[in-house]
């Protein structure tokens, strides 16, 4: 949540931070702000509610000059989203400006401190708190700026990242972190600080990954410095990007949900490469190979994650025990966290993550590798937290993703998880070697069967009109799909503010049955596969109900084409990776009726792309 951008150099800041803001804008954005030392060392904040163009609109006929600033698209923790509790913040005597990602915990504590010193607070943040208690520092110590940030941070419980500006300081930003993060991008004479690499990549590959408790030094005329708050100097670790600029655009779609969306072929394709051959059974994970015994002799597998990857997480767990035999449990990284968990060295921890940064899954990660658990990632985000604090893991390669709602990210999860089952089942013979091979030659042929079902678009964007502005929808699944029907739902919600609720096929006579009418239209996955009888009648339930119903079925499927309302129909795929190919059609459901009821598919209300706070 919140987006953060520093530059210091010999260039304008100004539209640097403006192009870095437009990059962040998926973890924020109900205001944001920049601040930037002129030429005459004075420091000039410009902030708004809003989104960045509502900035730039703003800062139009304004003094944006200088080479130093920072710049923060927010999305909102402690106060509403306006003007004032917009970030940049700024202290007292208005000389240090800081951007903040994160939520100081203890704000109300420091807050009372600071006011019975005489500070007045003018926003209702926890971030101003922050600002202020640094500039008490430098004028009470008489310290450096450095040190006071460093003090300052002591004081803090809670997570941020920071950036930090000081007219006594014009030529240095300093830049800290803990649980949020924050990166460093090493140019040829000049610096960035950002939240991702995302910003920099037009500037330079050289980047930092800050770790917790590290500080960074960041001065025009100096090499980077690293130092933590107990000013010990640490290593500078340069690594080199791998993302291009191209990745970051939307390339002719109009949104970046719809890119996202139709580059599945491909993304699954970079998803798979490497870990399964052109032909044979054989998945190779290096992060599995090089940890045999957590896998082999794990006692049990608990999968933490939130949202759309919790989804992932629970198709992932029919995998592994249907194919690896090993029990599975699943669990929400928020509840995980607080519940006392058993767990022990046996105990292997699977944690999944699109973004690497959720606030819930980063402190789960490190409750279980406190118990002693092992703990492997499944993640996206090369070099993100969550990859990082794990002891092994599997990339999905799947790019960056951009629209605030998953879509190439869950495919991808769902095929790792896929790989994983797959790999973990020969190390321990659970598999036999041709029920490898009808899995593996179908995530072979996974990107030319999303590439056909893909051409249902035209078809989901005419059915996508007569159910625009229903207040309801009901999504049914069965098996390896109820999962399937908790992420259409999801969908829904999420981009077109429709309630939706994702349901087992079956449950549904023990309540939701009680929700249809005409009014209710109901999406059935419906493919072909063990339960597909059982799914006909809950079909039946619903119609004799006077329910409508919208069936994703496998192509040829006559019997529900007679009695659904509507019928997608998929390619023929085995049961274990339909929920690929049925996320497709539902991906563009909710695409298509968002757009038509005219909301802002990339940017949600509400929403965030990289939940980093509780
Ligand atoms: C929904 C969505 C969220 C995320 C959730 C976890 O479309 O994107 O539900 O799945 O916030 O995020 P990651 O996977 O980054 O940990």
């Amino acid at each position: 949540m919140c987006g953060i951008v520093g530059y210091i150099g010999n260039r304008d800041a100004y539209d640097i931070l403006i192009k870095g803001l437009h990059r962040l804008e998926y973890r924020g954005y109900d205001s944001a702000g920049v601040a930037i030392i002129d030429p005459d060392n004075r420091l000039n904040i410009y902030k708004s509610r809003g989104k960045v163009d509502d900035l730039e609109n703003f800062c139009q006929s304004k003094n944006v000059s200088g080479s130093t600033g920072i710049a923060h698209t927010r999305w909102a923790t402690h106060g509403e989203p306006n003007d004032i509790n917009a970030h940049p913040h700024y202290s007292a005597s208005g000389k240090i400006a800081l951007v903040h990602n994160g939520t100081i915990e203890n704000y109300n504590v420091l807050k009372e401190a600071l006011q019975l010193q005489g500070c007045v607070f003018k926003s209702e943040t926890d971030t101003e708190v922050l600002v202020q208690l640094i500039e008490y520092i430098k004028t009470s110590n008489r310290c450096t700026l450095v040190d006071a940030v460093r003090e300052a941070l002591k004081e803090v419980i809670g997570a941020y990242a920071i950036a930090v500006v000081d007219t006594d300081n014009p030529d240095t930003i300093i830049g800290a972190r803990k649980s949020s993060p924050l990166v460093v991008g090493i140019g040829d004479g000049e610096t960035f600080l950002a939240s991702d690499a995302t910003p920099i990549i037009d500037y330079t590959d050289k980047v930092v990954y800050l770790n917790d408790d590290e500080i960074a030094i960041i001065n025009r005329n100096q090499d980077l410095k690293i130092i933590t708050v107990d000013n010990v100097p640490t290593t500078i670790d340069i690594h080199t990007l791998r993302l291009s600029v191209s990745q970051l655009e939307k390339g002719g779609y109009p949104h970046f949900m719809l890119k996202e969306i139709f580059e599945q072929p491909r993304t699954i394709h970079d998803c798979i490469r490497g870990r399964i051959g052109n032909s044979g059974s054989k998945v190779t994970l290096s992060g599995v190979l090089e940890n045999r015994e957590h896998f082999q002799n794990a006692h049990r597998i608990i999968i933490v994650a939130c949202g759309t990857s919790w989804h992932a997480a629970l198709i992932g767990k029919r995998l592994i025990q249907e194919i690896a035999r090993i029990p599975v449990e699943v669990e929400y990284a928020s509840e995980f966290r607080y519940s006392n968990p058993i767990l022990t060295p046996n105990d292997t921890v699977i944690a999944i993550s699109q973004s690497g940064e959720t606030a819930d899954t980063l402190a789960a990660i490190q409750m279980a590798k406190k118990c002693g658990a092992f703990v492997y990632g499944v993640c996206n985000v090369v070099g993100s937290s969550i990859a990082r604090a794990t002891d092994s893991g599997t990339y999905i390669h799947v790019g960056p993703e951009i629209g605030v709602a998953s879509t190439k990210a869950f495919t991808g999860q769902v095929t790792v998880l896929t790989m994983l089952a797959l790999a973990m089942g020969q190390l321990r013979g659970t598999v036999k070697d041709e029920e490898a091979a009808k899995i593996t030659d179908a995530l072979r042929s996974l990107p030319k069967l999303i590439r056909q079902t893909l051409k249902l678009n035209d078809e989901i964007e005419k059915l996508s009109g007569i159910y625009t502005y229903v207040h309801n929808f009901l999504y049914l699944g069965r098996g390896y799909n109820y999962p399937s029907a908790l992420e259409g739902a999801l969908k829904l919600k999420e981009i077109s503010y429709i309630h939706a609720e994702g349901y087992p096929a079956a449950e549904m006579k023990h309540g939701p049955i009680a929700l249809i009418d005409h009014e209710l239209p109901t999406v059935v996955i419906a493919p072909n596969d063990e339960l597909h009888e059982k799914i006909i009648s809950n079909i039946q339930q619903v119609k004799a109900r006077g329910g409508s119903v919208i069936a994703v079925v496998t192509k040829g499927d006559k019997t529900i084409a007679e009695i659904a309302d509507h019928t997608l129909e998929i390619p023929e795929v085995p049961e274990s990776i339909s929920p690929v190919i049925v996320s497709i059609p539902l991906q563009l459901l909710a695409y298509h009726i968002a757009v038509k009821k005219g909301c802002n598919v990339d940017m949600p209300r509400n929403l965030a792309k990289s939940v980093t706070v509780e």
